[in-house]
């Protein structure tokens, strides 16, 4: 496996693996491909024995000063629980520490997703606040806050 920054070519790949994901709660290709001109850190990781399969990928935006939200992480379904999510994350947190004048990192997560919210508190993030209704059918979020 190896991570490389995603380019528009891997758009329509990136898509396909948001919306299996996401369904109807998944961002338009449109929104994908602006947050792959405009983002801070957008990795792939990527399968080299298998033709460069997009395996999972990793979103992060600057959107404060000191601050950046990690908004979207994805692994694909065959490749889950293996411990790729844990890869990916720990080499973007190794790149947003980099930057050097990041102090927090915010993401929301759905409520309801266990390994997700494991994952992230592995990692040290903690749950500060419930957000009701933040998703479509009601569905809510907890923001979760890293301090670096
Ligand atoms: C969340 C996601 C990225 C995790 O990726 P992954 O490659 O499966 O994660 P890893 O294998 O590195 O780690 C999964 C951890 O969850 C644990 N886990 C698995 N099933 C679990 C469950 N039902 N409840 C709690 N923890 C669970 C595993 O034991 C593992 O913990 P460990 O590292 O202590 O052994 C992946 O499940 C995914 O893409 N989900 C769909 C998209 C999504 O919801 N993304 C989050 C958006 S904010």
């Amino acid at each position: 496996m190896n991570i490389k920054m995603v380019s528009t070519k891997d758009l329509d790949e990136i898509f396909r693996l948001e919306s299996n994901t996401f369904k109807k709660d998944a961002f338009s290709k449109n929104s994908i491909l602006n947050l792959i001109i405009n983002n801070t850190f957008f990795f792939k990781l990527i399968n080299k024995d298998n033709s460069n399969e997009i395996v999972g990928f990793i979103i992060v935006i600057q959107d404060q000063e000191h601050r950046v939200n990690l908004i979207n992480l994805i692994i694909s379904k065959q490749y889950q629980n293996k411990g790729y999510g844990s890869h990916l994350l720990k080499y973007t947190l190794f790149k947003i520490k980099e930057m050097n004048n990041i102090e927090v990192i915010v993401l929301n997560v759905n409520s309801k997703n266990e390994v997700a919210i494991w994952l992230y508190q592995k990692f040290g993030f903690r749950i500060v606040q419930k957000i009701e209704n933040y998703y479509r059918q009601k569905k809510s979020a907890y923001l979760m806050i890293l301090n670096i």
